[in-house]
């Protein structure tokens, strides 16, 4: 199972990290397993909404079906599965202090002329005296996500926006601009 560990995820290997213990290998492999579950129901219910009834209709998807697919993914794989960012939308997103490292070394990654849809890091840490492995993967932002995270929003889009996230930082995002990035993590 340690072959699941490519090259691309190596180099983000933190020192420190458990790379000598066993467990690591299988760990990635789930957790890129469960991202790429979620990115597939999220994409479907999002394409499916937005073909019949427009991007007011998908709001309501992303607004309550994707808290309720990661919550759904939590309870079927164990695992605490969520999204996030540095720029929210919804509050409830917000990223803790390790989120927030990751999410500005990606920024960093990014600056520095990295491509971001591969952009993965873990790490096993300690919280209050707890082992939890911890994951996280890069979303970056697509044509299709402009018409919600872009500067140049509908009428429509904006006024349903502001009423349900009066506090929104997630618009005048750019194709290629890391949207934010899946998260997950589990006691070992
Ligand atoms: C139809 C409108 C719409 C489209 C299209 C859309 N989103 Fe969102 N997005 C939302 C809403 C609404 C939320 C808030 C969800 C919530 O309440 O948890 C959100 C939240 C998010 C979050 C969670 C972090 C946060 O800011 O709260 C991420 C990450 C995200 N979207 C990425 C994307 C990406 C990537 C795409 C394109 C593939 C996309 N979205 C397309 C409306 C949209």
């Amino acid at each position: 199972m340690k072959r699941v560990l490519g090259t691309a995820l190596l180099c983000c290997l933190p020192l420190g990290a458990a790379m000598g213990q066993d467990n690591t290998g299988p760990l990635v492999g789930e957790s890129k397993a469960i991202v790429k579950q979620f990115m597939g129901s999220l994409k479907g219910e999002l394409e499916s909404a937005m073909k019949s009834g427009g991007p007011i209709n998908a709001i309501d998807v992303c607004n309550r079906v994707a808290p309720a697919i990661a919550e759904q993914q939590s309870a079927d794989s164990g695992w605490d599965v969520a999204r996030t960012s540095l720029k929210l939308r919804n509050p409830d997103n917000a990223p803790d202090d390790w989120e927030k490292g990751v999410l500005e070394k990606f920024e960093a990654q990014k600056a520095a002329g990295e491509p971001v849809k591969p952009m993965a890091y873990y790490e096993t840490v300690e919280e209050d005296g707890q082992k939890v492995f911890r994951f996280m993967k890069a979303i970056p932002t697509g044509e299709v996500c402009l018409k919600c995270h872009g500067s140049d929003l509908s009428p429509e889009v904006a006024a349903k926006l502001d009423e349900l996230y009066p506090a929104d930082e997630a618009q005048g995002f750019r194709i290629g601009d890391i949207r934010g990035a899946f998260t997950l993590k589990k006691p070992l």
